[in-house]
């Protein structure tokens, strides 16, 4: 261990924090599109956008166990299960979930139920609020937020993914508090306008009126909130210590894909043992949401989070850096309860406090500074 990180662990938070990462072990992750169908059409989705679902799903149930023997000969042990739509394909999630810790990914149409998936954790997607929602994912028709809200009331399973959109930050406090009203955890995404719909979702604009409204949750509800200001402040600046965000930094990349061959090549970090796989189990796309996608389009919050993780050493100069890395992995381990949940959560308000990012410090009051 070296003399800098020793350091910093002698603060005991922080060591809690590493010392509960470092029980639970190393990740071996990959991706996994578990099905080409899906039950909605959302505007701009970057899995039809590049018609990834040409690709079809294995109709054999044989040529999908084969692939989970195959992956747990590598040596996998985390999947980030989406498509397409996992919650119409439940069969197989089961089976995932029996071998591999996951998190699936679920428009929240479709309940996931408990028996069978008792305690898998689950991830609803939101874009908007109801009016927003229904325009963006409903077909102008069907309330999709509503049904989500619906199926998991009250289910300890599920985190509300919330893809924020530019020019609707306005609704952020009101999606917010519905979530957290129905008794959920919420963390965030950024979207990437594919389709140059423009306007309220275009991404030129940037996603500072977004993060200022984030802050203000992590302020409100430091209790609930699975997203750092820091990992926020990453994706929205494209800035991570001075690095900029793109395609030859970029960790969340398929290291089996030729495609990427230079990428692997370039000396930045990446993660030798990640594959996306498209929904036909055999081939690997470019990277977990796109083929052949402009790298300025991408928000995307997992990829982030991987960036930020596998940039440990550029962490490593200032103890608030550290802490800002330390917060990140903890809150990812979280998220996919690879460390226990209901015991982990209970540190969010002071991993908020600690893991600033852009957030503004609250002054304190001059009596409190006295008595100090
Ligand atoms: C492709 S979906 C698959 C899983 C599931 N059907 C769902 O919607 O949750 C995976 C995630 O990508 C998000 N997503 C899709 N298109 C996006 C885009 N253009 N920008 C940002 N996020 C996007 C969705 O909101 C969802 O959270
Ligand atoms: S529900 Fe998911 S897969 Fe289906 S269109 Fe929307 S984002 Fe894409
Ligand atoms: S689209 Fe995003 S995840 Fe894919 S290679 Fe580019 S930056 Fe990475």
């Amino acid at each position: 261990m070296s003399s800098k990180l020793k350091k910093y662990l002698q603060d005991p938070f922080l060591n809690r924090l590493y010392r509960d990462i470092r029980k639970a072990g190393a990740l071996k992750s990959i991706s996994v599109d578990i099905t080409h169908v899906c039950n909605i059409r959302c505007e701009g989705c970057y899995f039809f956008a590049e018609e990834m679902d040409r690709n079809k799903a294995p109709k054999e149930e044989s040529e999908f166990d084969s692939f989970i023997e195959q992956e747990k000969a590598r040596g996998t042990n985390f999947i980030t299960v989406v498509g397409g739509e996992p919650s119409l394909m439940l069969n197989r999630v089961k089976k995932l979930y029996d071998d591999f810790w996951i998190l699936v990914v679920t428009n929240g149409i479709r309940k996931i139920p408990y028996e069978g998936f008792e305690n898998m954790p689950i991830t609803v997607s939101v874009w908007g609020d109801h009016e927003t929602d229904i325009k963006l994912r409903g077909g102008g028709k069907v309330d999709v937020f509503a049904r989500g809200l619906k199926n998991y009331r009250d289910d300890p399973r599920a985190r509300w993914y919330y893809t924020t959109t530019p020019g609707n930050a306005h609704e952020i406090e009101s999606v917010v508090e519905q979530c957290i009203e129905n008794g959920n955890y919420v963390w965030f995404n950024f979207y990437g306008d594919l389709s140059h719909v423009g306007n309220d979702l275009d991404h030129h604009q940037g996603f500072g009126r977004v993060r200022r409204e984030i802050d203000k949750m992590i302020e409100r509800y430091p209790d609930k909130i699975l997203l750092s200001s820091y990992v926020c402040q990453v994706v929205s600046t494209g800035m991570l210590l001075g690095e900029q965000w793109g395609y030859d930094v970029c960790c969340s990349v398929s290291s089996d894909n030729p495609v990427n061959a230079g990428r692997i090549n370039n000396g930045h970090p990446y993660n030798p043992h990640f594959r996306a796989y498209n929904p036909d189990l055999k081939s690997t796309r470019r990277c977990c949401v796109g083929e052949d996608r402009d790298c300025s389009t991408c928000f995307d919050v997992w990829a982030h989070f991987s960036w930020i993780m596998l940039s440990m050493k550029r962490h490593m100069a200032s103890k608030e850096d550290f802490t800002n890395w330390l917060t990140t992995m903890y809150i990812f381990y979280l998220i996919n309860q690879i460390i226990d949940f209901e015991t982990g959560v209970e540190l969010l308000p002071e991993i908020h406090s600690r893991s600033m990012g852009l957030r503004e410090r609250k002054p304190v009051p001059i009596g409190e500074m006295m008595v100090q």
